[in-house]
């Protein structure tokens, strides 16, 4: 049993799964063997956050410069995406969990591309959880494609600089079907962002563990949630203000 207050999870997690290729170096096994571990611990933690009854999850698979990795390892770890997304299909319908996925799509390989059309299609009507896969994604990428089309859009003339508020910014990004990340969690010792959500992570919370991803358990986890629980979230107000608007 776990003490976690069902009011005060993170309506929005976010996960850096890092640590798949140290987990295997350590056995002296293949990298590829680490991220099959690793998809395990994906199918854990998917289970285990609709279990506990978070809104949004969502998991940095791929990202943009995973691209200059060598040959084989890209090409394992679309296999195992591919493979992912076919054995899970079911279990995501039986628990109401629409899969959806950002980042520059268009370059993954094109079964990975239709497995995943298909997945998104199929789960559309889940309204038990969100999981969403960040795949050959950047922050940057993601912000500049933003930039080009909302200056496509001004120069087509309905959209004037003054229009462009945050708001607005946020509903051109990749993310623009889900709230910012209440939650960070990154795995594997290495304390940075690494590209991945820029914008929107302003005001979220980070969990940083020295545990590496195939490691990483459903008791770990939920350590993280209560750590998020017992903090007091500002978002550059006094501690004050805060305490006064919470009653
Ligand atoms: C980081 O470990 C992990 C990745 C680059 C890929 C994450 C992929 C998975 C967890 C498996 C497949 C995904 C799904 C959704 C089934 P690393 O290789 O950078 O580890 P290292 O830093 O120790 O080398």
């Amino acid at each position: 049993m776990h003490h976690l207050i069902k009011e005060k999870l993170p309506p929005h997690l976010a996960i850096i799964m890092d640590g798949n290729g140290r987990w295997a170096e350590k056995r002296s096994l293949d990298r590829v063997e680490g991220h099959r571990q690793g998809a395990e611990s994906v199918r854990r933690i998917v289970r285990a956050s609709r279990e506990i009854g978070i809104s949004h999850l969502t998991l940095f698979a791929f990202s943009s410069e995973n691209w200059s990795r060598p040959r084989l390892e890209v090409d394992a770890l679309m296999l195992l995406l591919r493979n992912y997304l076919e054995t899970e299909l079911q279990e995501m319908l039986e628990n109401h969990i629409r899969l959806m996925a950002i980042g520059d799509l268009a370059r993954l390989p094109q079964e990975v591309q239709t497995a995943l059309q298909e997945s998104v299609k199929k789960t559309a009507q889940g309204r038990g959880m969100t999981l969403t896969l960040a795949l050959s994604y950047g922050g940057r990428d993601d912000i500049l494609q933003a930039v080009r089309r909302i200056m496509s859009h001004g120069r087509d003339g309905n959209l004037k600089p003054e229009e462009i508020q945050e708001e607005l910014f946020s509903k051109y990004l990749w993310s623009r079907d889900l709230p910012d990340p209440d939650l960070l969690i990154r795995t594997s010792g290495e304390m940075r962002i690494s590209n991945f959500f820029l914008w929107q992570l302003a005001y979220t919370e980070i969990y940083f563990t020295p545990t590496l991803w195939p490691d990483f358990t459903r008791e770990e986890f939920i350590q993280a949630l209560l750590s998020y629980q017992n903090r007091e979230r500002r978002f550059g107000l006094t501690s004050e203000q805060v305490r006064v608007g919470d009653g």
